[in-house]
Parts: structure tokens; C-alpha cells; sequence
């Protein structure tokens, strides 16, 4: 979700972070920062927010000389974004970069007596370092054994840069879970975790695999793999120019964001799973405890993310769940539960008509909470309390790794707010979170599912409309996959309970109406066969998405059959938005920037 950079070489050090950390700014900007070591000293620059803050510390500062610097921009997950919170994280001698998340940092920070200066998980990893350096022989044999050591302590994911004044001209790498690659270039050697911030400055680059750590200096590259072993750097050409470079191969960003969705439910569930219990650090479990309902306010597909959430609280906690639509609940003089909490759900958190809802409960006196994907945002400032998303920055104007991130969430504190109300036994819990693991593998594309999807499409390009029809948690998928299909393929499409269908829609049914049926085994699958029937029966034509086979279908995509229904939602999730965006890319259009939408709704 960061960025970092980094540089060993002859040429003015600043200018190169500071352009590769430009290329990497839209994975995140709360703060950024950067460290150079020039004649043995360490000079460290941080500063909250864009990029143009760090560059104005720095100031006229320029280097001289050999030099290694490192950088980073950073997207908060630990830790508010603050300067102290910036990277790089430094000690007495060195200096750290990382992206990820060391899921041990709590229990690390108490293994040393050093005092820390920020609330980040990232800076434990200097006090190792500095550490277990203490304890070797002085050199580069030492400083490798330290930070191998350092290594050997962390779990979780990243990519790091570390630079020390005991070791000046080298620096220190290592990948787990999070990219990182090193290109070399004829004025040095330069370290990204991404493509774009290395495109016209180097040809080509060694992609580091997991576990693959070393040290890089002007005398070369020293690699190993998890076991220690050496291995050979293999460089591999770089993209033609940064914006292919920033898709990492895929067309569109919409796509590169659906194939993110395994690492952003991952970062999601980073630290809150127990084996019978999840946690959610941000409140204590009594302070939801105390409320007698929940309203869940949005917009668009986070109102579609809020419906969803609201199946499962309800079927979880217990807890009675109400689901508002933002534009229409700030005019309607709404009656609130005073003993209520007030959810607000946003990617953004800064949708006009959400923030304006949230301003309105938080005037009556209630309790509000911000599901947002964006820190410091208006809404988060506004709710009494957060969730963040953790979905990275999402730049297609089509929501999908929000969406995934806000279901998510919501299933988490169900399963959280079920924990304080005490409405589900043990057998049932370990169930939830054995499903919530399992999602990571759910959301993970098939790619034989996607080159299904990419041949279904040619078929689907015309009619004169869609239906999406779901029941139970199926249907707010259904609302979804119909917004996705017509913001970016301008065809009509409109989701609905499969069981309202007989109360009016079927009369369009013919064979021009292309209904995309979402039967999951998992929940009332007889229903929505049925239902399925009715519409057969009119010459409608069915897409069904099913484990089972279904006579009827004029075709079917198959998906894998699991118990759990939310495992069903995330595989046909997948399948939903992978359709529009074929269908969408088939007709030709943009769809990263469909018309007449915009990523942020600022105005009402
Ligand atoms: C659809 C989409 C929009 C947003 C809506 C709310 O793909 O992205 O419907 O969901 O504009 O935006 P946020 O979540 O930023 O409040």
C-alpha cells in the first residue's frame, strides 16, 4: 500500500528518490520521507502529507558525492499520519524503509530496551537491527548476520531498505509478501517496490522472490534466499513507461484492483484473528455492546457493501440492522434510535451526502462510526469512531477492492460486536474465522474462470437489459454486479431479489433479457431455482453462476462449491465484476474512467 525507493551511486541522491517516490505517491500520501548517507552521516526529511511537503523540507539540500538514500510514501495502517509515523524509522546509527505489515511488532517491541518514537509496527525493525549489530564483529559479515538475524524475528509481510553509518555505500534488502526490485543502471543501483518509479532510469531489474534478502553496494550484489543460501540475480527488462509500469501488466487498473482483492482481505485480517475470537483494536468489544441498534448509511456500491453488512449483523450479533441510503436519509427527518450507533460506509469519506448524514446523527447525539479506506479523510475526522478499509488506493472510478474491504469489515465486526452480545457459541465462531481465512483463496482469480468470462462476453454485448437476481446476502451482490455492469458498459442492468421478480419485472422477460442468476448452493438455492424456472419459462435468457448443473441455463459459469455462503459471495463477487469489465472492454470503453462518473462524489 507504500511506496519506497531507494539509491546507491555517484549521482545527486535526492533528485532520484524524490522523482521515484512521485511515481509511487498514488499508493499512498499521508506522509513520506527520506534518509541519506553521504560522507558517513546520516540526514533524515519527513513531512505529513503529498509529496510536494517532503520536497519543500528538503529544500536546496542536495548531496554530493557517493551516496545511499532510501525513501518512502506512505498509505497509514499502523499508526495515525504523522511526521513521528513516517518512514524512514531511524535508531542511533541506522535508518529503515518498509512497506507491509510485521503482524509480531507488539511482542518485538518489548524483546528490546530501546525507547520507540513512533506508534508504527515498521520501526521495530531498526531496533533489531541495531540490536543483534551490537552483538557481531564489526564489517559486512557482521552487519549480513544482524540482519539476518532481524529477519528471522519478523512475521508478517514486507519489503525493506535498511541504510547504516557502520556501513556506509550499502544497503540492506529484503522481500517477503510485498514487491521489491533492484534495478542496476550505469551510475548505480536503484530499489523500488514497483516497476514505475524504475521505468527510463534503468533497462532492467532483478524482481526479488519471497524470502530473498541480501545487501547491494558499489562493489556489487550479495543475494540469498530464506535458507541462506546464495543466488544468482536474474534481471528481467522493465516496461516501455511507467503508466503500463503502474498497471504491473494488467489493462486496466480495474483490473490490476480486482486481482489485488487476496492481499487487501489479507491486510484486512492481519492481527485480528484468534483461533475463537477476532479483535478489532480500534474499540473495545463493550463499546458495542451498549448499543440497542445499528444504522448503516452510503452511497453507491459502499450502500450495496452496508445491505450486505446488514445481513450479517443481524444473523450474527443480533443486533437490529437498518441500511439507509445517505441522499435520501438526510431529507426524510428520519426518526433515530438515541441509544443507536450510526455507521457510515465510504471508500473515500468524502461523499457529500454520506458526510452530511453522518454530520445529521452526530447532531441528534448518536454514536457514529467511519468505515472509510482513506485516513484522515472528512468523514473520519467527523465519526467518533474508525475502521480503516486497508484496500490501498483504488483508481479505478469502479469500486471493486473497496467494496471487498468494506464486506469484509463488516463481517468482522459482526462477528466482533457478536463476541461483546455473546450470541454465538464457540463451534460457531471458529467456523466464521475458519471462512474468513479461507476468503484470502476465494478472492485469488482463476484464470481459467477469467478467459471463460472474456469468451461469455462477446455474447452479452447487446439485449435490451440485464437483470441480476440474488436472495438473502446474494441480493445486495446482485445490486452490485448490476451498478458495475452499467457504469462501465453503459448497458441497462438493474439487481433484484429474485423472489420480487414475479411481482412486475418478469413481464420484460423475452429472450432479449439477459438475467444473470446468482444461485448459491449455500442459501436457498430450491427458491432461487424456482424463481430461475419462471423466468426460463417467459424465453428470458439465464447466465446462471452455480456449483450445480442447471438444465436450463443458456450458459452457466461454474464456480467451486463451498458451505459457507460467504465464501459463495466472494468466489461470485469475483465473477460479477470480472463479466462487466469484460463486457465493458469488449464495447470499447474506459474503464478505469467511465463517463459521467467521477471517483468522488464531493457535491450532492
Ligand atoms: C461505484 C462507485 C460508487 C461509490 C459511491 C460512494 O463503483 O464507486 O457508487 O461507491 O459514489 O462513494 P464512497 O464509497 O467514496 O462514499
Amino acid at each position: 500500500m507504500c511506496g519506497i525507493v531507494g539509491y546507491i551511486g555517484a549521482q545527486e541522491a535526492t533528485a532520484i528518490v524524490l522523482a521515484g517516490l512521485r511515481e509511487l505517491e498514488y499508493r499512498g500520501y499521508d506522509s513520506a520521507g527520506l534518509a541519506v548517507l553521504e560522507a558517513g552521516a546520516l540526514r533524515c526529511f519527513k513531512a505529513v502529507g503529498k509529496l510536494d511537503n517532503l520536497v519543500a523540507k528538503v529544500g536546496d539540500y542536495r548531496s554530493s558525492g557517493p551516496v545511499t538514500a532510501i525513501g518512502h510514501t506512505r498509505w497509514a495502517t499502523h499508526g495515525k499520519p504523522t511526521e513521528a509515523n513516517a518512514h524512514p524509522h531511524g535508531l542511533t546509527h541506522s535508518q529503515v524503509v518498509h512497506n507491509g505489515i510485521i503482524e509480531n511488532y507488539l511482542a518485538l517491541r518489548d524483546s528490546v530496551d530501546t525507547p520507540f518514537l513512533s506508534q508504527t509496527d515498521s520501526e521495530v525493525i531498526v531496533h533489531l537491527f541495531e540490536q543483534r549489530l551490537a552483538q557481531q564483529q564489526p564489517g559486512l559479515s557482521g552487519a549480513l548476520a544482524a540482519f539476518r538475524d532481524t529477519l528471522a524475528a519478523l512475521r508478517g509481510a514486507y519489503a525493506i531498505l535498511l541504510i547504516s553509518e557502520t556501513l556506509p555505500g550499502h544497503v540492506f534488502f529484503a522481500r517477503l509478501g510485498s514487491p521489491l526490485q533492484i534495478g542496476l543502471a550505469a551510475d548505480g543501483c536503484h530499489f523500488a517496490s514497483s516497476d514505475a518509479a524504475m521505468v527510463g532510469v534503468c533497462a532492467t531489474a532483478v524482481y526479488l522472490e519471497d524470502g530473498q534478502w541480501g545487501v547491494a553496494g558499489t562493489d556489487g550484489l550479495q543475494l540469498f534466499d530464506a535458507t541462506g543460501a546464495v543466488v544468482e540475480p536474474r534481471l528481467l527488462p522493465l516496461p516501455a513507461s511507467s503508466l503500463a509500469a503502474r498497471k504491473e501488466g494488467f489493462r486496466y487498473f480495474m483490473e490490476k484492483e480486482i486481482y489485488e482483492q487476496p492481499q487487501v482481505l489479507a491486510d484486512i485480517l492481519t492481527g485480528r484473528l484468534r483461533d475463537e475470537a477476532v479483535t478489532l483494536d480500534e474499540f473495545p468489544s463493550a463499546w458495542l455492546a451498549n448499543f440497542s441498534s445499528v444504522t448503516l448509511c452510503a452511497c453507491g456500491t459502499s450502500y450495496h457493501a452496508a445491505l450486505a453488512g446488514s445481513y450479517l449483523l443481524e444473523r450474527l450479533a443480533r443486533v437490529p440492522a437498518k441500511v439507509e441510503i445517505a441522499s435520501e436519509f438526510r431529507y426524510r427527518d428520519p426518526v433515530l434510535d438515541p441509544r443507536g450507533l450510526f455507521v457510515v460506509i465510504s471508500q473515500s469519506g468524502e461523499t457529500a451526502d454520506t458526510l452530511e448524514a453522518l454530520k445529521l446523527a452526530k447532531a441528534q447525539g448518536l454514536a457514529t462510526l467511519a468505515l472509510c479506506n482513506v485516513d484522515n479523510s472528512s468523514m473520519v475526522r467527523e465519526a467518533s469512531q474508525t475502521l480503516l478499509l486497508r484496500a490501498g488506493i483504488e483508481k479505478g472510478v469502479a469500486s471493486t477492492k473497496a467494496f471487498s474491504a468494506q464486506v469484509m469489515t463488516l463481517w468482522l465486526l459482526a462477528l466482533y460486536w457478536a463476541q461483546s452480545r455473546d450470541t454465538l457459541d464457540t463451534a460457531r465462531r471458529v467456523e466464521e474465522i475458519a471462512a474468513m481465512r479461507r476468503t484470502l483463496d476465494v478472492v485469488r482469480v482463476q484464470k481459467p474462470v477469467h478467459e471463460r468470462l472474456h469468451r461469455l462476453s462477446k455474447r452479452y454485448l447487446h439485449g435490451h437489459g440485464f437483470f441480476f437476481i440474488g436472495r438473502d446476502l446474494f441480493y445486495p451482490l446482485a445490486l452490485e454486479g448490476a451498478l458495475k455492469l452499467k457504469e462501465i458498459s453503459y448497458l441497462h442492468a438493474e439487481g433484484y431479489p429474485a423472489g420480487e421478480m414475479k411481482h412486475g419485472p418478469i413481464a420484460l422477460a423475452d429472450a432479449e433479457l439477459f438475467t444473470i442468476a446468482l444461485m448459491a448452493r449455500s442459501t436457498l438455492y430450491d427458491k432461487i431455482k424456482s424463481n430461475v424456472e419462471e423466468l426460463s419459462a417467459r424465453d428470458a435468457t439465464i447466465i446462471a453462476i452455480s456449483t450445480e448443473d442447471f438444465e436450463l441455463a443458456d450458459d452457466l459459469i461454474r464456480i467451486r462449491a463451498f458451505e459457507h455462503p460467504m465464501l459463495e459471495f466472494f468466489e461470485m463477487l469475483v465473477v460479477v465484476q470480472l463479466l462487466a469489465m469484460e463486457i465493458a472492454i469488449r464495447l470499447g470503453n474506459d474503464v478505469d474512467m467511465p463517463r459521467n462518473l467521477a471517483k468522488s462524489v464531493t457535491v450532492e
